[in-house]
């Protein structure tokens, strides 16, 4: 390990096992990990939270520059809290889920997350995989690493149920497919841009699909 940077992005949609792998790759390579998508629901809860009007986008924006809210970077130990208070749990529930678009759909929100997020990964001296929607695009285009994970429909929507299991909502598929279409409005996650890696995972296991990313890793940042 000698320090030298290494900032991982990653994109991708729902239940492309995005957030699993991720955090392992962190653990593999010692580096700190940003879920992103877990501050736009962050966001959310706090919103519903205060009685925030989601439809206002004003608004939405303005929670989003105040929200108290602190994210944690360690892979092993997820740390999300809100005015101190623990949202692990809270911000995976199905109301939030069902509101988070208002917060990702709305642009000049985005722009005060994007910058958040810019901060945790100067923070972290520039070692971090950073996962979400945006993280080769907008977030951290100058990434060393770029790779947009991908995986059929089929794939995810097995995956999610399964994550989820006995919690699993009958509107799953509603969830995740709806989901992704309106933030593909703002966001486009569902092809690869210049320079970005696609990695597609639904014939892989997660164990290869850490290993397909750790060999993008190697290969990218070879020197010899
Ligand atoms: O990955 P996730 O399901 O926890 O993401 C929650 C929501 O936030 C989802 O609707 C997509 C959105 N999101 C985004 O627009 N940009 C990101 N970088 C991360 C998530």
């Amino acid at each position: 390990d000698t320090g030298a940077r290494l900032v991982i992005a990653i994109d991708g949609p729902s239940g492309s096992g995005k957030s699993s792998v991720s955090k392992e790759v962190a653990r593999r390579f010692g580096l700190a990990y940003l879920d992103t998508g877990a501050m736009y629901r962050a966001v959310t809860w706090w919103c519903l939270e205060s009685g925030v009007d989601l439809a206002d986008a004003d608004a939405v924006v303005r929670a989003t520059r105040e929200v108290p809210l602190e994210m944690g970077t360690d892979p092993d130990q997820e740390q999300i809290t809100v005015a101190g208070e623990d949202v692990r749990a809270a911000i995976r529930g199905d109301l939030v889920t069902e509101n988070v678009s208002a917060v990702s759909t709305t642009v000049p929100a985005r722009e005060v997350l994007v910058r958040m997020q810019q901060d945790v990964i100067r923070d972290s001296g520039y070692r971090i995989v950073a996962e979400g929607r945006d993280i080769t695009t907008v977030v951290a285009p100058d990434a060393d690493v770029r790779i947009l994970l991908t995986a059929s429909e089929a794939a995810r929507l097995a995956r999610r149920g399964k994550q989820l299991g006995a919690a699993a909502s009958s509107n799953l598929e509603a969830q995740v497919v709806g989901r992704d279409a309106k933030d593909s409005t703002v966001v486009n996650f569902t092809s690869a841009q210049d320079g970005v890696q696609l990695l597609d995972s639904s014939e892989l296991t997660m164990e290869q699909t850490v290993q397909g990313v750790i060999d993008l890793v190697i290969r990218a940042t070879d020197t010899t």
